[in-house]
C-alpha cells in the first residue's frame, strides 16, 4: 500500500534526523570501485543500511552498505556507499527508497557514479564519461504501481534528466583540473550476466556509449521527487562486442574503475563548489 510506503519513508527520515541534525544538500551514490571516495570526506556520522528502518541492504562486491553524512568541499553531503541493484533481487521500488528518504532530509542535488563498459570504440578503460542521458533497458521502472503525489508527479519529465546546466559545471571542472572527459549515453541493463557481444553491438546501435547495471532506476526516482541530477561513469572495460572483444573479469573492472574514480575525486571538490554556487534551477536551457 502506498500510504504504508510513505509512512516507511517518514519513519526512516525521522530516525536519521534523530542522529544527523544538519540538512543534506547533495546526495552522492558511489558505484563499483568508487566507494573509497568516502575517505576524502570529513564525515560526522555513518549509518549502516541495516540500521535504518526500511532500507534494503546492499550485497554487491565492493559495496559497503552505509549511508555516510559529512562535509565535502564545504557542503553538506550524504553518500550512499554501496548501492542497490536489480540483479541482487531488489525491486525498482526498493531501489528508489533511499533516494526518497534522502530527498526528505533536504537534498536537492544527486551525483550518481558507476562503473560501466564502453560501447563507444573511442573510449578507453580508465576514462571518465559524463552521462548526458540514459536509456533504460532494464524493463523495470520504480514508479510502476500505486501512486501518491507525496512522492512527486505521476509522469515525471525525463527530457533533461541529467541537468544540462550541471553538465556545463562538470565540463569546466574537468577542464580546470586538466582531466580528459568523455561524454555519452548510459545504457542500463539488469545484469548480472554481462552482455553477449551481439547484445553490445545492439546497444551501441541503439544509441548507448557505455553499459552498466545501475543508475537508471535511481535517476527515474530522483527525477520524480525533484532532484537535479548529474552522473559520471568510470569506464572499466571495453564492451564494444567487436572482433577483439576480450572477456571481462570483476577484478579488472574494480581495478580500472578505481583509476577512473581517482580522476573523479581530483575534480570533485571543484565541481561541488561550482554546482552549489551556480546551479540555478532545473529548467530546460
Ligand atoms: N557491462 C555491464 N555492466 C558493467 C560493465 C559491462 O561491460 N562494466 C562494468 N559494469
Amino acid at each position: 500500500m502506498i500510504e504504508y510506503e510513505i509512512k516507511k519513508i517518514k519513519h526512516a527520515t525521522q530516525i536519521i534526523k534523530g542522529q544527523v541534525s544538519k540538512p543534506v544538500e547533495i546526495l552522492m551514490i558511489l558505484g563499483t570501485g568508487l566507494g573509497n571516495i568516502v575517505d576524502q570526506l570529513s564525515f560526522n556520522h555513518a549509518l549502516d543500511y541495516k540500521d535504518i528502518p526500511g532500507f534494503p541492504t546492499s550485497t554487491a562486491p565492493s559495496h559497503a552498505g552505509r549511508l555516510v553524512f559529512g562535509e565535502f568541499a564545504g557542503r553538506s553531503v550524504a553518500i550512499m556507499q554501496g548501492r542497490l541493484h536489480l540483479y541482487e533481487g531488489w525491486s525498482a521500488r526498493e531501489i528508489a527508497f533511499p533516494i526518497r528518504v534522502v530527498k526528505a532530509l533536504g537534498a536537492t542535488k544527486l551525483l550518481v557514479t558507476n562503473a560501466a563498459g564502453s560501447l563507444n570504440p573511442a573510449f578507453n578503460p580508465a576514462d571518465v564519461m559524463m552521462i548526458t542521458d540514459h536509456i533504460n533497458f532494464t524493463g523495470h521502472n520504480p514508479l510502476i504501481g500505486p501512486h501518491n503525489d507525496a512522492l512527486g508527479v505521476r509522469f515525471p519529465d525525463m527530457s533533461n534528466a541529467y541537468d544540462r546546466i550541471v553538465q556545463r559545471h562538470i565540463r569546466s571542472a574537468f577542464d580546470r583540473n586538466n582531466i580528459a572527459l568523455q561524454e555519452g549515453v548510459y545504457a542500463g541493463i539488469t545484469g548480472p550476466s554481462l552482455e553477449t557481444s551481439a547484445e553490445r553491438r545492439y546497444l551501441r546501435q541503439l544509441g548507448g556509449d557505455a553499459v552498466g547495471m545501475s543508475t537508471v532506476i535511481e535517476v527515474v526516482a530522483a527525477k520524480q521527487c525533484g532532484f537535479q541530477v548529474a552522473g559520471l561513469s568510470a569506464i572499466s572495460n571495453r564492451a564494444d562486442g567487436g572482433p577483439d572483444q576480450l572477456p571481462d573479469t570483476i577484478e579488472e573492472v574494480l581495478e580500472i574503475a578505481a583509476i577512473a574514480g581517482r580522476k573523479m575525486l581530483t575534480m570533485l571538490p571543484d565541481l561541488i563548489r561550482s554546482w552549489s554556487k551556480g546551479s540555478g534551477v532545473n529548467k530546460n536551457d
